[in-house]
């Protein structure tokens, strides 16, 4: 059985760990959304502009040649002061969502934690929480404030501390623009469809989601196919409980887990579909190649993977590029880069998926402009005879 990307509500439905917002908040909330806005479209938009009229002039002068590289298009960039003004701005419209985001959630920390762990322990809880207390989670994800999230992934306190996941959930919603919030997890309905549309009669029964954060794609799927065993799993403690406990307010099963994605404990051939949404961006090609091993071993024959992350891989215009080069030095997004010039085909191919089984897909989002890149393969149901 599943549930239609129709009729299904997850990540608007509210839930008692949201921070109560003042007006005050919403109204700072509002107005981040509103700078973010116009830095990411007017502002961006005059980019070309700016290399052309003052930044390659500048460059040429310099060097007695046009700028040629990415790292020759970032120089010029830089030697234009509008630009330097647009860099300092995004920057600090950045840490002032995290600031609107934050401080309302810091304000009503006792109430949420307390709202958390109710619901985590509640005698007719359906899903679990498996934190590994040995667990040490990896410097590479660990060690940077990716987006500048405060504390980052594995900010986890206390033995009861679930700002990580609060900060991400209510982080994603106004960073998205706030269109995120008041929607179906966008990501694991544009991938159920898919499926829907590429893989006709494919009903997994062992779901796993690697990477889940708060797990809102997580608790979709769990939503979406309702006979289906979940399991997702983070890094994070903080991030866990609050996924563990946000998916038992929505009343779906789901069990959460602490491990890393590329190590995964789970028996061979146990899974029919594992899915990573977003993760892709922030991780090292190692870690990366890793994960593909790891979703390769613990696939059943016939089992499905689908990783979908931002759509930047298409891009070729370099002064499109050095935007991502950006979010490197600016915005603790250590592996963009990295992500959007992978070779991912090869990857799966390494990993042991046959060639004729790697699809890679642009697709649109249930609602809104954005498109998604996905990557999907099947394993074979017999060695060398693929599904
Ligand atoms: C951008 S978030 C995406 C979260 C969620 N899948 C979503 O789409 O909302 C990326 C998540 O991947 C997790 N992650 C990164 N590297 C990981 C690894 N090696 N093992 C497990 N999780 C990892 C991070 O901790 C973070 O929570």
């Amino acid at each position: 059985m599943t549930t239609s990307h129709t009729d299904m509500k997850v990540r608007d439905v509210a839930h008692p760990m949201l921070a109560q917002l003042e007006p005050e908040d919403g109204s700072r909330q509002r107005a981040v959304v509103l700078m973010r806005r116009i830095l990411s479209s007017k502002v961006r938009s005059q980019n070309h502009r700016l290399l052309a009229e003052t930044g390659a002039p500048t460059f040429q002068a310099r060097h007695g040649r046009p700028p040629e590289s990415l790292a020759d298009i970032e120089e010029s960039l830089f030697d234009v002061p509008a630009y330097r003004m647009w860099s300092a701005a995004n920057r600090a419209v950045q840490e002032m969502l995290w600031m609107s985001v934050g401080e309302p959630i810091f304000r009503d920390q006792a109430r949420i934690e307390a709202a958390a762990k109710a619901l985590s322990e509640a005698p007719d809880k359906r899903g679990s929480l498996h934190l590994d207390p040995g667990y040490d989670p990896s410097p590479e994800v660990a060690e940077v404030d990716i987006h500048l999230q405060p504390g980052g992934y594995a900010l986890a306190r206390s033995p009861t501390d679930v700002t990580a996941g609060a900060l991400y959930e209510t982080g994603g919603n106004v960073f998205s623009f706030s269109v995120g919030g008041r929607r179906d997890d966008s990501k694991a309905a544009a991938i159920s469809r898919l499926i829907e549309q590429e893989y006709p009669g494919f009903v997994p029964r062992r779901i796993l989601d690697l990477g889940c954060s708060a797990g809102a794609a997580s608790a979709a799927y769990a939503w979406r196919y309702p006979d289906a065993e979940v399991h997702a799993l983070d890094i994070g403690a903080g991030m866990l409980r609050y996924a563990h406990a946000r998916a038992e307010s929505l009343g779906v099963a789901v069990h959460f887990h602490q491990m890393d994605a590329s190590r995964l404990a789970f028996a061979d051939a146990s899974f029919d579909l594992v899915v990573s949404h977003n993760v892709l961006h922030e991780m090292s090609d190692q870690t990366r190649q890793a994960m593909i091993a790891e979703s390769m071993r613990v696939l059943r024959p016939g089992g499905l993977l689908i990783y979908q992350d931002v759509n930047v891989r298409s891009i070729t215009d370099p002064v499109v590029k050095a935007d991502i080069v950006w979010e490197k030095h600016f915005n603790g997004e250590r592996f963009w880069l990295a992500y959007s010039n992978a070779d991912l085909c090869a990857d799966l191919l390494a990993g042991g998926f046959p060639s004729e089984q790697i699809r890679e897909h642009e697709i649109p989002a249930v609602a809104g402009a954005l498109r998604w890149y996905v990557i999907a393969a099947r394993k074979p149901e017999t060695q060398g005879t693929p599904a």
